[in-house]
């Protein structure tokens, strides 16, 4: 394998991306520490501290085409919220789970008022770190603020973990099929972060509007795609790959794609997703010309199969 193939190769990109990204965390946590109550920034460093894959940093990255340190306050805006969404969902009124990212889940470590409260906080330092971008792009700040109050609010990921909560707990309150609902409740509970994820990295290009229609289909079918992965690794994963608790989906009676079409039918869909995406991001990968590097330069290609094929 020459140098240039390893460079490339989709598991080095996302282990490169996640390790810079990680030590930018580390400026992030003595800004915590700097200008929290003390209890509120610990408990705020111990969930982004445990781990996590970061994809949302790297997706909005690999949309730019580079790491730097415009794409890193994207990236922390991005990790903020998906954080914050983790610590709300594992609360005892939501999913009631113990575990998280390996470790236990903040309201275990601490108590239940404070992971409250590291949620809120971490979805304002979210809006806070975008006002961090240097750009002179007078329009940037103000698109990027929409674009992530969309994906992460009541036009997003908030709606689509209000519907979770109802197909499980009062589906009769709502109008539609099982399935319209189910794929609804994907496409706004994981899919409207994971799109506004790409959509933000675009943002920073100058060439950004004549991506932005393929980039916003690409994400979205990318944000279904990995709820649906991650409700078959609820049953297929194991509690050390996945660092939570498997089985839970099960345990609760939640409808998910696995329980309402069969792991079959559900396997096929994944490999048809792939196939899509796998066409979609052949039309969005960037020369190296481009980009000033070759970075990224075959990441929407073959990130599909790894996402359809993750098993954490
Ligand atoms: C878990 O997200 C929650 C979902 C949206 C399915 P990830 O699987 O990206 O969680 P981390 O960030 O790697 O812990
Ligand atoms: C979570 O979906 C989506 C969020 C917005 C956090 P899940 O409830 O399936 O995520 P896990 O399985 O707990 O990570
Ligand atoms: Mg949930
Ligand atoms: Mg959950
Ligand atoms: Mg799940």
């Amino acid at each position: 394998m020459t140098n240039q193939t390893e460079r490339n190769e989709l598991s080095s990109i996302l282990k490169r991306s996640k390790d810079r990204f990680e030590d930018y965390l580390e400026n992030v946590y003595r800004v915590f520490q700097k200008e929290s109550a003390p209890e509120l920034a610990d408990a705020m460093e111990y969930s982004l501290r445990a781990g996590g894959k970061r994809l949302r940093p790297i997706l909005a990255f690999a949309s730019f085409g580079k790491i730097d340190e415009d794409s890193l306050c994207i990236g922390a805006a991005l990790e903020f919220v998906h954080t914050y969404s983790l610590i709300h969902d594992d609360l005892p009124s939501m999913d009631d789970d113990d575990f998280r990212r390996g470790k236990p889940s903040l309201h275990k470590q601490f108590s239940e008022a404070t992971a409250i409260l590291a949620g809120d906080a971490l979805q304002a330092y979210a809006f806070d770190w975008l006002t961090k971008i240097r750009s002179s792009d007078p329009n940037l700040h103000k698109d990027l603020v929409s674009l992530l109050a969309k994906g992460a609010g009541a036009q997003g990921m908030v709606s689509g973990q209000m519907y979770d909560l109802l197909l499980e707990r009062n589906p009769s309150s709502l109008q539609g099929t099982k399935e319209e609902l189910l794929s609804l409740t994907h496409r706004l509970k994981t899919g409207a972060l994971i799109q506004a994820s790409f959509l933000m990295g675009n943002r920073l290009r100058s060439d950004y509007k004549i991506r932005s229609a393929t980039i916003a289909e690409y994400g979205a079918k990318l944000g279904l795609l990995f709820q649906i992965t991650d409700d078959i690794l609820d049953i297929e994963g194991t509690k050390e790959d996945l660092g939570k608790t498997p089985g839970k989906d099960g345990k609760s009676g939640k409808i998910t794609y696995p329980s309402l079409y069969g792991m079959d039918v559900c396997k096929r869909m994944v490999s048809e997703l792939v196939s899509e995406l796998e066409g979609l991001g052949s039309e969005l990968d960037l020369p190296s010309s481009e980009t000033g590097n070759s970075e990224f330069a075959d990441f929407f290609k073959s990130l599909p199969s790894n996402i359809g094929k993750r098993k954490n």
